[in-house]
């Protein structure tokens, strides 16, 4: 037997009267009309601490969607229990029935929990119905069944043999429980994280993101129909350094998935370092940590083209990815023209509610980040920067800022270099003939690798621009905006600070969740 050929999801158009439509907005109507009680749930039973937080739309603060119950320490520990005590035989299920496992999961995301998925990442994370529905819909479908794929790849692999010698290699479990530590701005990074270590047989603490409890909380139930066994994965809700505080200092500690900012990761692989002593086995650290991602335009490039990635790189899910385009190199040539069809571009987008399906912009996701990017906008209106777009944000009703570009006369300023992590672009403006001088100042900006794009007609500039910045973007896309990466096609991730680049999608990424045994039988 054979997985069968994993294909993509096909992304749903919802257009204005289709049966989609309408069982979505049925599906935010239920879920808005009820207000969930939210458990964690650790070694298949829910959870309820009574310490109960309120959950609202980043984008209407008015509305309650519901309530999670936080734990502490004891949850914690509770969690790192029941994943030790379902080790053993999780690990010895045979691989075909654990891809059996995330093959149903796909399954029901895409036959049966589609529009609950959508609604919740929609109304808990203020994502638009197509930013919903390529992430909570169509890309943790694929990263089952991709990963599943993968898996099945890894393990067929075999060493040759020879006459009277019987070679092979077998994929173990890591010896101990992992940790995956989630986002809040995709849902299928959220799904993935613990997903694919669990498919390699390892049993999963899950913490994610407080802002994404709600879409989370679907995703486990999906996990448990589709026949997760109790202790597999356990959902915890806590705060980070409660987490850590126990889960670093564990002997069992085999591993962290994480996504999240590079100074978190930072703080948590100086820790296990600290503690590396007490570990039984060398913890696997796999983690992606954000970018500064660049779109650089040669003097050939096409204008239209480089306005569209521009405008849809920098502000899709109001700039809130990893991937999005936050600094531009715009030659002084072309930039009027790229800059009049960003500008047109920017007069049709309308901001507001997720329930309006025409509003391109929705709200940032808490206070934290709009206090943060604002901060930005705020210090370049101080340092008399040219604010050619946005600039305005309001938060009484939700977090709401504009979508906004800078022109910035320093290429080092703070906004070229620093990740903001919302919708601002900067663009600084170069002389054409400096195009091999701003390669180097693209590579040298920012400390992050994670994408970047380069747009050109000439070929010879698309040739040197991939060959200087080889090292700059672990995502490169040539004429293409450096978001959208797509599970089995853009394997996703990058080095410097960016992460450790063990490709989100892939088979790098499942073999970091098996340690191998490698046997040799004489006969
Ligand atoms: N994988 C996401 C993207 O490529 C972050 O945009």
């Amino acid at each position: 037997f054979t997985i069968p050929e994993p294909k993509n999801e096909p992304v749903y158009g919802y257009a204005p009267g289709s049966k989609e439509r309408e069982l979505l907005k049925k599906a935010i109507q239920e879920l808005k009309s009820k207000e969930l009680d939210i458990p964690m749930f650790i070694g298949g039973e829910e959870v309820r601490t009574g310490n109960r937080k309120r959950i609202a739309p980043p984008h209407e603060l008015s509305h309650t969607l519901g309530y999670y119950h936080k734990g502490g320490r004891e949850e914690v520990e509770r969690a790192i229990r029941a994943a030790l005590n379902a080790k053993e035989l999780w690990e010895n299920m045979s691989w075909e029935h654990r891809a059996s496992i995330f093959l149903k999961a796909a399954e029901l995301i895409s036959s049966k929990y589609r529009y609950e998925l959508n609604a919740a990442t929609m109304l808990g994370q203020s994502k638009n119905v197509f930013q919903a529905e390529i992430d909570s819909a169509c890309e943790i479908i694929d990263f089952l069944r991709f990963n599943v794929k993968f898996m099945e790849q890894i393990y067929r692999e075999q060493p040759i043999s020879s006459a009277g010698i019987w070679n092979r290699v077998e994929h173990r479990a890591l010896e101990g429980f992992v940790f995956a530590l989630t986002p809040f701005n995709f849902t299928a990074i959220a799904g993935n994280l613990p997903t694919s270590p669990a498919m390699m047989g390892n049993c999963v603490v899950w913490k994610p993101a407080e802002t994404q409890i709600y879409s989370a909380h679907v995703l486990m139930k999906v996990f448990r129909e589709a026949g997760v066994p109790d202790g597999v994965i356990n959902l915890v809700f806590v705060d980070g350094p409660t987490a850590g505080e126990v889960i670093f200092a564990h002997p069992d500690f085999a591993g962290i998935h994480f996504t999240g900012g590079t100074s978190t990761f930072q703080r948590i692989w100086k820790t296990i370092g600290e503690n590396i002593a007490i570990y039984k086995t060398y913890p696997r650290i796999v983690g992606e940590t954000g970018g500064k991602d660049f779109v650089l335009a040669h003097h050939s490039a096409d204008t239209k083209a480089l306005a569209t990635a521009l405008i849809r790189g920098a502000f899709e899910y109001q700039g809130q990815k990893c991937s999005a385009a936050s600094r531009a190199y715009i030659p002084s040539s072309i930039w009027e023209e790229v800059k009049n069809y960003m500008l047109a571009d920017l007069k049709e987008i309308k901001m507001g509610s997720v329930e309006d399906f025409t509003c391109f912009i929705n709200a940032v996701i808490d206070e934290k980040s709009f206090d943060k990017i604002t901060g930005y906008i705020e210090q370049a209106k101080k340092d008399g920067v040219n604010i050619i777009a946005g600039g305005n944000y309001d938060k009484t009703k939700g977090f709401f800022i504009e979508p906004t570009i800078l022109q910035v006369q320093d290429p080092m300023y703070v906004t070229m270099q620093e990740e903001i992590f919302g919708p601002v672009l900067s663009v600084y403006v170069y002389q054409p003939e400096n195009f091999e001088d701003v390669l180097t100042l693209v590579d040298k900006t920012s400390p992050y690798a994670l994408t970047g794009a380069i747009f050109a007609q000439d070929r010879y500039a698309i040739d040197l621009a991939s060959k200087r910045l080889r090292h700059s973007a672990g995502n490169f896309y040539i004429n293409d905006k450096p978001t959208g990466a797509v599970v089995g096609q853009q394997p996703f991730g990058g080095a410097r600070a960016s992460g450790t680049n063990d490709k989100a999608g892939s088979m790098l990424n499942l073999l970091r969740w098996t340690s191998a045994r490698a046997i040799k039988e004489t006969f």
